[in-house]
C-alpha cells in the first residue's frame, strides 16, 4: 500500500540542527554566548505571558555585564499572523538596528523573532518569502543575524526547525516560510523556565511533540521519493536513519513523563524529560517532516468558530496548535497503519511500553493515543471543539491544500480519505 516508487528513487538524505545548550540553569549564560558574537544591540522577542512571568526580562538583564544594551518586546502575538509578523517587523525595524535577537517563548515567539530576523537583515516584505501558492517563495540574499531560541514551553522544536508558521488572516490558511537560514543559531533549552507553563498548554504543546514525533517516524521513507539536484534540496527529505533515532527517543521520553508533566507541573525530572523529547522530535521532524495530522490541523485551526480553550488567551476563538494536531491522529494513523505495520506497532509499544497488544494491531496505536488524550484531557474529537458533520468538506479543502505536508504522507491520500478521516474525528471516544 505504499506510494508507487519513483523512476529514480533517491539516494541522499539531509540532517541540519542548530547547536544545542540543554539543562537547568543554561539560560543564565545567554549573555556570554551572545558576547562572543561581537554584538552590542540585543532586541528580546516574547509574548504578554511569557513576559508576565519574568523570565524575558531575567534573560535581558544578564546582557549588560557583557557591554550588551537588550530590550525586551513582548508584542508577540499566540499563533502568529501575517499581520501580527507585519507589527513585529514594523516594531524591529522601527527601534533598530539590532545585531542580534532572542526569542523566549514558545513556538510563537520563537517563530515571530524569525519572521523579524528575516525582514530585518533582507531586502522585500514578509509576503515575498511566504511558500507558495500563498506568497512569492523567495530564498533570502542575504544571511541573518545570530537569532538565540530560548523556548518556554514543551511543544513545537521551534528552536531547531527551519519555519516560521503563521495565519494569513485574508485568506483563513495557516502557511510559513521555509528555508534553512531561518534556523536558530543557538537554542538554549533551560527546563526550569517550563515549569510555569500550565497544564492546557503543557497537555497540547506536548501532543505537538508527539505527532511531530510519530509523523516523522512514519513518513514515506526518503528513497521512496524521486531523486533531486543539488539545488532541489529542501529541509523536509522523508524518514530516514537519523530521525528515526530522534523520533523513537523522543516517544520514549513521552511515555515516561507526559501525563506526570500535565498532572504535576513541578515534577522538575517529568520537565526535563518533555523539554528533550520536545528538542529530539524537533530534529526528527524538522528534517524527515509530517504529514496528515499536520495538514488537517491548518483548516482545524484556520476555521474555528467559537472555541476557547482552557490556560491559553481568551480574548479571540482558537485551536491552539497542538491540539489541532491531535484531534485527527487516532484516525489518521488508523489509515496509514497498512503503509507500515511494523512502525505503527513499533511506535504504540514506545508510547504505552508494557500495553497488551489487541488482536487487530491497526487498532493497537489509534487505542493508544486515546487513552493519552482522555487523560491529559484534550476535548472529544474535532466535534467537541465546535465542527458539525457539514464542516468536513470545507476542512477537506483546506487540508488538500496541504500538499507540501501531504506529499510526506507514506501512501497516496485521496480528499474521499481525508474526509472519512474527519468524520470519524468527530468524536474519537
Ligand atoms: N516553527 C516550527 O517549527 C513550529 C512547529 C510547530 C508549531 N509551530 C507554531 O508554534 C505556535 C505554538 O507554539 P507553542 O505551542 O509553543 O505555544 P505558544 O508559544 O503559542 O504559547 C501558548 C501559551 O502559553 C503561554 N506560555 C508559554 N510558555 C509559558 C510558560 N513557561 N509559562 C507560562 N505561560 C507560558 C503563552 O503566553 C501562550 O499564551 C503555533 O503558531 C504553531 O503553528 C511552529
Ligand atoms: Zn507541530
Amino acid at each position: 500500500m505504499t506510494a508507487v516508487l519513483p523512476g529514480v528513487p533517491e539516494s541522499v538524505f539531509t540532517y541540519g540542527a542548530p547547536q544545542v545548550k540543554f539543562g537547568s540553569g543554561a539560560s543564565e549564560e545567554i549573555g556570554f554566548d551572545l558576547s562572543q558574537y561581537g554584538v552590542r544591540r540585543v532586541l528580546v522577542v516574547t509574548d504578554p505571558g511569557v513576559a508576565a512571568t519574568g523570565h524575558p526580562q531575567r534573560v535581558a538583564d544578564q546582557m549588560a555585564q557583557f557591554g550588551i544594551e537588550a530590550q525586551v518586546w513582548d508584542g508577540a502575538h499566540v499563533e502568529p499572523t501575517d499581520v501580527s509578523l507585519q507589527e513585529a517587523i514594523d516594531a524591529a525595524r522601527a527601534s533598530g538596528p539590532w545585531d542580534a535577537y532572542v526569542a523566549v517563548g514558545g513556538g510563537s515567539a520563537i517563530d515571530t523573532a524569525k519572521a523579524i530576523n528575516l525582514l530585518t537583515t533582507n531586502p522585500g516584505e514578509l509576503m515575498d518569502y511566504i511558500n507558495v501558492p500563498v506568497g512569492g517563495g523567495k530564498a533570502p540574499v542575504n544571511p541573518l543575524r545570530p537569532l538565540v531560541a530560548v523556548p518556554t514551553t514543551t511543544g513545537t522544536g521551534s528552536e531547531s526547525t527551519t519555519i516560521c508558521v503563521m495565519d494569513v488572516l485574508s485568506l483563513k490558511v495557516k502557511t510559513g516560510i521555509s528555508h534553512t537560514r531561518l534556523r536558530p543559531t543557538l537554542a538554549v533549552i533551560d527546563p526550569d523556565l517550563t515549569r510555569t507553563q500550565p497544564a492546557g498548554v503543557t497537555a497540547a504543546s506536548g501532543m505537538d511533540i508527539l505527532c511531530h514525533a510519530l509523523e516523522s517516524y512514519t513518513a514515506r521513507w526518503y528513497t521512496t521519493n524521486s531523486k533531486k539536484q543539488a539545488q532541489q534540496r529542501v529541509p523536509y527529505c522523508g524518514s530516514n536513519p537519523i530521525s528515526d533515532m530522534w523520533s523513537e527517543k523522543a516517544m520514549a521520553l513521552l511515555a515516561g513523563s507526559f501525563r506526570t508533566a500535565v498532572k504535576n507541573g513541578e515534577d522538575l525530572q517529568a520537565r526535563s524529560d518533555m523539554a528533550l523529547a520536545a528538542t529530539f522530535a524537533g530534529m526528527g521532524f524538522g528534517n524527515a517532516g509530517v504529514h496528515i495530522p499536520h495538514a488537517n490541523a491548518y483548516p482545524i485551526a484556520g476555521q474555528v468558530k467559537d472555541f476557547h480553550p482552557k490556560d491559553y488567551p481568551s480574548h479571540e476563538p482558537m485551536v491552539p496548535h497542538g491540539m489541532s494536531v491531535s484531534l485527527t491522529a487516532p484516525e489518521a494513523f488508523r489509515f496509514t497503519f497498512d503503509s507500515n505495520p511494523e512502525r505503527h506497532v513499533r511506535a504504540a509499544e514506545l508510547l504505552a511500553p508494557g500495553a497488551a497488544r489487541p488482536s487487530d494491531l491497526a487498532e493497537f496505536l489509534p487505542g493508544v493515543l486515546a487513552d493519552l488524550l482522555r487523560d491529559i484531557d484534550i476535548p472529544n474529537g474535532i466535534g467537541a471543539v465546535g465542527f458539525l458533520e457539514g464542516d468536513v468538506p470545507q476542512l477537506v479543502e483546506g487540508t488538500m491544500k496541504q500538499q507540501r505536508l501531504l506529499a510526506t504522507c507514506p501512501k497516496d491520500v485521496t480528499e474521499d480519505d481525508i474526509a472519512r478521516i474527519f468524520t470519524r474525528s468527530l468524536q474519537l471516544w
